[in-house]
């Protein structure tokens, strides 16, 4: 069977990276492409076998250019995110709001119009959404609006792009980069607090998820779905 190949854009950290290692494991070649030369560099390092691309999900030339790079690519994974967005309603800031969705809904549609010609007919797009677009947490509407715009991706793009699969991963804790803007004694506060809420009675390592992430991009059978994989964060009071 010949190998097959996978582009993780986000995928120099948190569950990208988590996915890369996943999807490696299960001798995958596997690319990931992100914008810090120093994340990159790091990698490089410590994981070999991943083949880095420093390109912005957000510029469709750029990422055109990895595709063509690597030619046909089976698996794209989507994890690039801002982390912008929080607040209440009364208080959000327009601008920052329209950044948000700038870096995390505009740069899922600029890297699948990139990546489209690139993917096999048997491929599959995996995006991550997350827990707000259909939780109720208070303080959470600009990102509730953002991640529902994305999951909104999912079930008309895997009937369009069919028999190109497609599909999200939804998940509500999850301890990554992505909270690093919380000085470190807040976020373990605020994380011990989550986990008591949660029905999982845990917050998420980046691997868990990973491992759905790696089940929507590879099983055959599985489209037009978003998988939740938030702890049970959608069933109970997160306020
Ligand atoms: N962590 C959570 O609790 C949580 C919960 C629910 C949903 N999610 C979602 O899960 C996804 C992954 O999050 P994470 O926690 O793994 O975040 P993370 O650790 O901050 O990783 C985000 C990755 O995306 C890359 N990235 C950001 N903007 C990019 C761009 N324009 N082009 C290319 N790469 C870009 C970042 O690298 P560079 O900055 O170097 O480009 C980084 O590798 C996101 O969609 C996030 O919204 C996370």
């Amino acid at each position: 069977m010949s190998k097959h190949t996978a582009l993780i854009v986000g995928g120099t950290s948190g569950i990208g990276l988590a996915t890369a290692r996943r999807l490696n494991d299960r001798g995958a070649t596997v690319h990931i492409g992100g914008r810090s030369k120093e994340r990159l560099d790091t990698i490089a390092t410590t994981d070999p076998a991943l083949i880095g691309h420093q390109a912005d999900g957000g510029d469709r030339d750029a990422i055109t250019a990895v595709a063509e790079t690597i030619g046909t690519i089976d698996w794209l994974v989507i994890t690039l995110s801002g982390n912008e967005g929080p607040g209440p309603i009364a208080e959000l800031d327009l601008d920052m709001l329209r950044r948000a969705f700038d870096a995390k809904f505009w740069g899922h549609i600029t890297t699948i119009q990139a990546v489209l010609p690139y993917l096999a007919p048997t491929g599959s797009i995996t995006l991550l959404g997350a827990i707000t677009a259909r939780a109720a947490m208070p303080g959470t509407a600009g990102i509730a609006a953002i991640n529902g715009a994305v999951e909104a991706l999912v079930k008309p793009l895997a009937v369009e792009l069919a028999p190109i699969r497609v599909n999200g991963v939804s998940p509500g804790f999850v301890d990554t980069p992505w909270w690093n803007a919380l000085p470190e004694d807040a976020r373990r506060d605020y994380f011990a607090q989550a986990a008591q809420a949660l029905p999982a009675r845990r917050v998420a390592t980046a691997e868990d998820i990973a491992d759905v992430v790696a089940m929507a991009a590879t099983n055959a059978n599985i489209t037009g779905t978003v998988i939740e994989a938030d702890g049970g964060a959608r069933l109970v009071s997160m306020a």
